[in-house]
């Protein structure tokens, strides 16, 4: 197979209709050190793909000249050094796991979370350069984290269901992986859930599936999340959020191991493992009466939890190299000790994710290839604000946010300075100034 010669820059194909996204994902790209290309339809992505090589292609699904999907097929045969992930709703997950049957690499759900994307495009490059995947470690040696360790090994083989409770960015979703990973289901389905982002009046379809015609708009049958996880894991995260109704529903599930599709009289079997995490003590909420205690003894069969960063700051002293390599690709870039001292020096509110976005900023504040420590930003009130629930907003809404806090927060560190703003951020001085005005940044 003709691999992607390191040597030369990765070069990636965006194709999405959504040009403001296509933009913050290339900015994103652009301080990996990625090229990438923007492509609005099915065939402008073909005619692309014919003219140069690209690593790796991201996909929306819902284009507007036909779907996505014949795509993943057309790459598969046509340019199979091109890997390709695709783009969809939270509610279209089950058109993922089709995109992952057709060769599809992997899958994002929008809102596009852009620390994520970033370790896709990372695994996607390595991948096409015949190199391992990196990251995907728990990384540490304090002895709560050896432990932990050393328990997910344990759980692994298990099929018992285990419940994962950690503050916010702490690494649970990462621990849920390596259940799987490490489990006789790893090459069967992860399936991640988020209870609290999908509405509840379509938890059930989504969950369970339903069957054509068994409410309008129900065009074809649809075998929910549930049983696209056949197999392998359903990984439901932040459990606490579901609404009591769909906890009943769940419990049944999780008792008779079947499920019954909207508008379905039959009972289907369904084999999976079921990890469950959250951020909220689940025992407060069962006492609070927000959960049901029945559910709470047949999810919290084996509990684990991830500690803070903060009981763990020595830690950093691996982390923070390892998240850099991971945000760099090509660059290498190297910690100086009084950086270090710094980053272990914080209490982190936001436990690792929050460590990630502290040094993707120090990133594109240092000059040459050391991180010291006057790069590292550790003030609470410049951090990126994402309140709790944005990504229940619609997808422009967030953006907007996100773009707007991003440029404010530019804007403080360049000292108001618009050019240097600009060139900060990696846009032309009018694109910048466009910017402002569509954001109404004054
Ligand atoms: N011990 C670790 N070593 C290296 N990376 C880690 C470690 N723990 C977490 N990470 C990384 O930190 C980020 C956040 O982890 P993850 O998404 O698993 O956390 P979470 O608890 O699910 O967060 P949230 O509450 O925001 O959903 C991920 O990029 C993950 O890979
Ligand atoms: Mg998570």
């Amino acid at each position: 197979m003709n691999r992607h010669d390191p040597a030369t820059p990765p070069r990636i194909l965006i194709v999405d209709d959504e040009p403001d996204l296509v933009e913050l994902i290339g900015l994103t790209l652009k301080r990996m050190g990625i090229e990438s290309v923007g492509a609005g339809t099915l065939e402008g992505a073909r005619q692309e793909l014919r003219q140069k090589p690209y690593a790796f292609c991201l996909l929306d699904l819902k284009l507007p000249d036909g779907n996505g999907l014949d795509l993943v097929e057309w790459i598969t045969q046509n340019t199979p050094d091109t890997s390709v992930a695709v783009l969809t709703a939270h509610a279209s997950i089950e058109v993922a796991v089709r995109a992952l049957k057709l060769g599809a690499f992997d899958f994002l759900t929008k809102p596009v979370d852009l620390t994520v994307l970033r370790q896709l495009v990372a695994s996607a490059i390595r991948m096409a350069r015949g190199q391992p995947p990196a990251g995907n470690q728990l990384i540490g040696e304090h002895p709560t984290i050896r432990e932990l360790r050393a328990l997910i090994m344990r759980v692994a083989r298990s099929q018992a269901p285990v419940h994962i409770y950690g503050e916010t960015g702490t690494g649970k979703e990462l621990v849920s992986r390596l259940i799987h990973a490490n489990g006789p289901r790893h090459d069967r389905p992860f399936v991640p859930i988020n209870c609290g982002a999908i509405p509840g009046e379509l938890l059930e379809s989504e969950l369970f599936g339903y069957k054509r015609g068994a409410f309008t708009g129900a065009v074809s049958d649809q075998p929910g999340l549930i049983r696209s996880a056949e197999g392998g894991s359903l990984f439901l995260d932040e459990v606490s959020e579901l609404p009591l109704a769909m906890q009943v529903k769940l419990l049944r599930f999780i008792q008779e191991k079947t499920i019954r599709p909207l508008g379905m009289s039959q009972e289907i079997p369904v084999d999976v493992r079921i990890i469950s995490a959250s951020h909220r003590n689940l025992q407060e909420a069962v006492a609070q009466g927000r959960f049901r205690e029945d559910l709470y003894y047949r999810l919290v069969v084996i509990e684990m939890s991830v500690p803070p960063l903060r009981e763990r700051l020595g830690d950093i002293g691996q982390i923070a190299p390892a998240l850099v390599s991971r945000l760099t690709l090509d660059r290498t870039v190297t910690l100086a000790p009084d950086a270090l001292s710094r980053l272990q020096a914080y209490d982190y509110p936001g436990n690792i994710r929050e460590l990630e976005n502290i040094l993707e900023r120090a990133l594109t504040l240092c000059e040459g290839e050391v991180i010291h420590g006057g790069d590292i930003h550790l003030r609470k009130s410049e951090r990126i604000p994402v309140p709790e629930r944005t990504h229940l907003h619609p997808l422009p809404v967030y953006l907007k946010e996100l773009e707007k806090d991003r440029i404010l927060q530019a804007l403080r560190e360049n000292g108001g300075n618009k050019t240097a703003t600009a060139h900060h951020l990696g846009i032309s001085f009018r694109q910048f100034r466009y910017r402002l005005k569509k954001l109404g940044i004054d």
